[in-house]
This record gives structure tokens, C-alpha cells and sequence, in this order.
């Protein structure tokens, strides 16, 4: 049995985007019989950025709603937040004295966060740390990634090896699987959909605010109501196209390139789609955010079998280092 870890930073409720390129995939992945899962709510690190608990709360909550929503099967899997397992935090410190300082100072997502955020944290430059922390736990094989998170395995690995060749072999070395044909998600504005650009859709909105971001934010080109349209080149057919089902995606491809059916049209069928497609999911995951005491018992018995798999592994760490 492979044990497949993935970590989901909590920064904000997650879109369209992170749905159908990760959660769908990734929850996929989970269900085959040889595979099992750890999935856990980065909330440590996303204390690079957030210091407002609420806030802090609330995206918690949205991540882990979301996945049960979406039917991440945690009678078989495990999800926790990593804030309820803070045998992390011990093991991060031991990693960074396995750790030498140019290899962080040398982090691409480092460099890139320092010249764009002003609160520029010792955090931020340990990340790496915590989140090999994360990953060596739980005796991880298999760490499904994007590819911008590919040094930050590689950095896993190393610790792993450098903690193995000092101390004796200890740690299991785990493997990237970076997914190449990750789907593209167009944003509203035709970039790639991103929690950055503000460019995204939350599919838990209301229906009057899910209406409103479709009509007010989806970009359109100018040809008139009755005129053929370019519906591939279009954001709102590329967006149809990834959650209709195929005769329907057609329908709509056919009826704007005829003309007489305006992008007014084509925005209703989509908000429409995006209803009735994700009804229970939408449904359920209002059911959760109604009553976050289920949330929470859901992610204690996640959190339970999760320190189970820490403790044995800090035993091992800390028996080797004298501890
Ligand atoms: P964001 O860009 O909104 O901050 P993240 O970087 O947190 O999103 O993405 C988490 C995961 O969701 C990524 O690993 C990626 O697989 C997936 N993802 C995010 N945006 C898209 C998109 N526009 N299309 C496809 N997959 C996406
Ligand atoms: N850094 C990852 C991201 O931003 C999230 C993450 C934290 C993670 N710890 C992890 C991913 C461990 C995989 C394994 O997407």
C-alpha cells in the first residue's frame, strides 16, 4: 500500500480551479484500493500570511468542507489540520539542524514571496523545513505536487538523506509525482484562474452572488447578439466545456457559432450548469459550514490516526539523536 501525502494551504475558500485541477483528481487518486491518503490543512503555513484567527478559522473549515463535499472518503483516508498534530513543529526543528542554510537562502518560492510580500517572516524562509516536516512524519511515498512545489520536495529529500547519512537510515525518502497534464482552469478574465488575480469563481456563493460574479466578471468580446461567435477563444464556453457534460458542451459550441444566441445566453446555461452540476456538493458543504462542531469531530479522528503515525516516527528521530 502506497501512502499518498498532500498538504492544501488554507489561504481562502477554494475555486473552480482547485476543484477540477486538484480536489477532483486528487480524491480520484484516493479511492483506487492500493492507495491510501493523507490529506492535511497547511494552517501553519499559511501563518506566513494570515494573523487574524477568525480568518485563520474560517479557511480551515472551507478546505476541509470542501474535500468532505467533494466525497474525500475518511473512513479509509486520513484528514486532519496540521495545527492538530504539532509534533510537526518538533520535527521541523530537528530538520533544521539537517539542514544547511544556502539550500533555503536558495528557494526559488522564497525569492519569489520576498519581492512580492511585505511581511517578509522568518517563517517564509523555513517553510521548506516545516513542510519536509510534513512529509517525513508520516512516512510519505508518494507527495503529489504542482510543479512551482518540485524544489521544495527535492529539499524534503535531501533532509531525509542528510538526516539518514548522519544519524542512521530513519526516514523514508519520498517521491514527487508531479502531475504534467494538470488542467487548465480559465479565471474570469481568461488568465489562469488564481486566487491571486482575483480572478476566480467560488462555486459556494449564493445563487445571486454566483449569478453576479458570471454576469459582472466573465469577459466577452463585443460581437453582437444575432452575429457567429468564436466560442473556443470564448472564457465562458471554455469554462461550459470543462463541467458539461459532452452533448451539451456541443450544443452550446454549435448554437454561438450560428449566431442568434448571445454571450447573455451563454452566461445563463453556465451559471445554470455550475448549479445543477455541483447541487450536492454545494449543498453539503453549506451543511458543514452551518455546523463546524461536525467539522471538527471529523477532523479529530483524522487528527487521532494521524499522531498515532507521528509518534512512532519521533520516536525513531529522537531515540537516534539521544533524545
Ligand atoms: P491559487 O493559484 O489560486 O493560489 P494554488 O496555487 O493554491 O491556487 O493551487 C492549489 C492547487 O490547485 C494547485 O496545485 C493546482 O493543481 C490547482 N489549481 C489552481 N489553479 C488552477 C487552475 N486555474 N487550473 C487548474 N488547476 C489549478
Ligand atoms: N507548500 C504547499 C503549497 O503551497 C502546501 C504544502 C504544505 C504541502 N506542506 C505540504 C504539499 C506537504 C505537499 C506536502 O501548495
Amino acid at each position: 500500500m502506497a501512502r499518498i501525502l498532500t498538504g492544501i494551504q488554507s489561504t481562502g475558500v477554494p475555486h473552480l480551479g482547485n476543484i477540477l485541477g486538484a480536489i477532483i483528481p486528487a480524491i480520484e487518486a484516493s479511492d483506487k484500493p492500493l492507495n491510501e491518503a493523507f490529506l492535511f490543512i497547511a494552517n501553519f503555513h499559511s501563518l506566513t500570511q494570515i494573523k487574524n484567527a477568525e480568518e485563520m478559522k474560517f479557511n480551515s473549515y472551507a478546505v476541509a468542507a470542501t474535500w468532505l463535499a467533494f466525497g474525500f472518503d475518511i473512513e479509509k483516508n486520513t484528514l486532519y489540520r496540521q495545527s492538530d498534530v504539532p509534533q510537526v513543529a518538533e520535527l521541523t526543528w530537528y530538520l533544521n539542524c539537517f539542514t544547511p542554510y544556502p539550500m533555503l537562502a536558495n528557494a526559488h518560492s522564497f525569492k519569489d514571496k520576498s519581492d512580492r510580500l511585505s511581511d517578509i517572516n522568518a517563517g517564509l524562509f523555513v517553510y521548506p523545513v516545516l513542510m519536509a516536516a510534513d512529509i517525513l512524519l508520516y512516512d510519505a511515498n508518494i507527495v503529489p505536487v504542482g510543479k512551482d512545489q518540485m524544489q521544495h520536495l527535492e529539499m524534503a529529500r535531501d533532509m531525509a538523506e542528510k538526516f539518514n547519512n548522519t544519524m542512521g537510515e530513519t526516514l523514508v525518502i519520498p517521491e514527487a509525482q508531479v502531475n504534467k497534464e494538470t488542467m487548465y482552469v480559465p479565471g474570469t478574465d481568461g488568465q489562469k484562474m488564481s486566487k491571486s488575480y482575483g480572478n476566480y469563481i467560488n462555486i459556494f456563493l449564493s445563487e445571486k452572488e454566483l449569478k453576479d460574479v458570471i454576469n459582472k466578471k466573465i469577459i466577452t468580446d463585443a460581437t453582437a447578439l444575432e452575429e457567429p461567435k468564436n466560442a473556443e477563444a470564448s472564457v465562458v464556453y471554455q469554462l461550459y466545456k470543462l463541467i458539461a457534460p459532452a452533448a451539451q458542451s456541443a450544443e452550446m459550441k454549435s448554437k454561438l457559432e450560428a449566431g442568434g444566441y448571445g454571450w447573455g445566453h451563454a452566461k445563463k446555461d453556465l451559471y445554470e450548469m455550475i448549479l445543477s452540476r455541483f447541487a450536492k456538493e454545494r449543498e453539503q458543504f453549506n451543511t458543514y459550514m452551518n455546523d463546524v462542531a461536525e467539522l471538527d469531530r471529523k477532523l479529530l479522528v483524522g487528527s487521532e490516526k494521524a499522531s498515532l503515525v507521528a509518534s512512532k516516527t519521533l520516536k525513531r528521530v529522537r531515540e537516534k539523536l539521544g533524545y
